[in-house]
């Protein structure tokens, strides 16, 4: 029998994941469905429940349901604790296993694609939100030389650097938060955006002078010239990358979770470009 797998949203219309999976699908031989879904947004619980009666193998969790899918998990990834949030529910009897898969994408899609190591380096994560907070332990087990973490409502970041350190395993990495003015003077060979400011056209307020010589910009956002983008090209960024890699790494990785087998991503990345 096919197994159904689907991503779960609101909105959801435009999810770019049915396609990914698809290609993902076809590429691997795999006999499987991948659809979107939208859940009404007082209805994920019984969105879900009403999918795992149906027989569905897994599920993505996007945008607003992640943190709902981490409690709806009945065992979690180490990954998908520190974050608070699941982007990937795998079910089998009656089990629930929920893991987080975004972090991992925007490592394979830095260091695989981008082919820029994030061993020793000094990175500056913009934004403390969901997205922010999916992608920290993983960027820490790439052993950065320092991650500052910087955000609009500073205690966010103040908060989220005291949850790291309290953890205590990510020594030696150098945890800060500063708010956006107290960045002026320091140099990063990482800018990560994670702020949802490319929405609305905006950027955050940051200062000039925040990249070092040989350095990376990465806005997660995909499918359009950002101005945190436009920004890091006037301040000489070396790298600047959108966050479209992120998503298609991020896929492949919940693909691997649920059949056991890694796609071929580049070429997948390159259809999407087209
Ligand atoms: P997501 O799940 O996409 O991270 P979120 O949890 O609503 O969405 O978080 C949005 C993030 O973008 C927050 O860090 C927010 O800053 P605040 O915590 O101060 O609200 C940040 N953000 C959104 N618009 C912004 C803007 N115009 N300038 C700076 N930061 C912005």
């Amino acid at each position: 029998m096919t197994d159904r797998y689907a991503v779960i949203g609101n909105p959801i219309a435009h999810s770019k994941s049915p396609l990914i999976h698809a290609e993902f699908a076809k590429q691997t031989n795999q006999d499987m469905t991948y659809e979107a879904i939208l859940a009404p947004l007082e209805g994920f619980r019984e969105t879900v429940e009403g999918l795992r009666m149906a027989g569905y193998k897994g599920l993505n969790v996007t945008v607003p349901f992640k943190f709902e899918a981490f409690l709806y998990a009945t065992s979690k990834s180490e990954r998908a604790e520190t974050a608070k949030a699941v982007n990937t529910l795998s079910f089998a009897g009656g089990a629930v296993f929920g893991d987080n898969t975004d972090g991992i994408g925007l490592v394979a899609d830095i260091e695989k694609n981008l082919d820029f190591p994030i061993a020793g380096k000094s990175i500056l994560l913009v934004g403390m939100g969901g997205a922010a907070w999916g992608v920290l332990s993983p960027l820490l087990q790439q052993k950065p030389k320092r991650l500052t973490l910087s955000n609009r409502t500073v205690a966010k970041a103040e908060d989220a650097a005291r949850v790291l350190a309290s953890l205590g395993k990510y020594d030696p990495t150098e945890i800060a938060a500063k708010p956006f003015d107290r960045l002026a003077g320091q140099q990063f060979d990482i800018v990560i955006n994670a702020t949802s400011s490319g929405l609305k056209d905006e950027m955050p307020p940051l200062p000039p002078g925040l990249f070092s010589e040989n350095s990376l910009a990465y806005d997660m956002m995909y499918g359009r010239q950002t101005p945190f983008m436009a920004f890091a090209g006037k301040e000489g960024a070396s790298r600047i990358s959108d966050g479209l890699g992120m998503l298609v790494e991020q896929a492949a990785e919940a693909f691997f979770l649920w059949r056991g087998i890694r796609p071929q991503t580049a070429p997948v990345i390159e259809k999407q470009r087209t």
